[in-house]
């Protein structure tokens, strides 16, 4: 049976990735380098330096890893200044109908996400005390499509991998449970989510009926 949802934060919880956006076309701009929306992609789901050295193999050019350390303070602290004025409004659709459902039918529920900011970006969304657990960029040391995200969250709610259901919207997210041995949920595009169990557009689709028949499938 399914004992727990694990889901990621940005782009599956909240749409905190225009914010990502904007901070890193900035900081690319300051380095000559054109970063545009559709680059963007390869960013999700991975970490803040992962997603600084993409840019750069975009624009061919390398940094010193103390230098990139420095660019990603700077990133953050641009993005933060977005995030500080995050409010409940920025909640995607259907996301509390669907945790409320969850709570109701004595079902976990943790986060997994690659995000130093998580914690952040759950307090100003009043999104916090629906989680049973947090695991997020402070608490890994591999990043998505490594499994250790969803494996430590299995393992801080006391449950099996076999018993979890993930909510991702990145390629390396679906990787990362996949390799977790969990079931998936793509929250997204079908055609670009395809190693994952369903795909829904958002949670406005999802129901606590439709994930007890995952396993079914399964
Ligand atoms: C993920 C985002 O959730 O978190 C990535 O999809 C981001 O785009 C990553 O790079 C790390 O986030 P942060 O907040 O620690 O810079
Ligand atoms: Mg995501």
């Amino acid at each position: 049976t399914i004992k727990a949802c694990l889901f990621d934060l940005d782009g599956v919880l909240v749409d905190t990735a225009i914010y990502h956006f904007k901070a890193w076309r900035q900081l690319a701009q300051s380095l000559g380098i054109d970063f545009t929306e559709h680059d963007n992609e390869r960013l999700k789901g991975v970490s803040r330096v992962r997603s600084l050295e993409i840019i750069l193999e975009i624009g061919g050019q390398t940094l010193p890893q103390e230098q990139m350390l420095a660019l990603c303070e700077q990133k953050n602290t641009e993005y933060l200044v977005d995030v500080s004025k995050m409010t409940p409004e920025e909640i995607l659709p259907g996301v509390e109908d669907f945790l409320k459902a969850l709570k109701a039918e004595g079902i976990k529920i943790a986060l997994g996400s690659a995000s130093k900011n998580a914690q952040l970006i759950l307090e100003r969304t009043n999104l916090l005390p629906y989680f049973d657990a947090i695991i997020d960029g402070r608490h890994v040391v591999n990043g998505k499509p490594h499994p250790e995200v969803f494996l430590k969250g299995a393992e801080a709610l006391g449950v099996k991998p076999e018993e979890c259901v993930v909510f991702e919207d990145a390629v390396a997210g679906v990787e990362s449970a996949k390799n977790a041995g969990m079931l998936c949920v793509g929250v997204g595009q079908p055609e670009v989510l395809t190693q994952t169990d369903i795909v829904v557009k958002d949670m406005t689709e999802m129901t606590v009926e439709r994930l007890h028949a995952l396993q079914q499938k399964a």
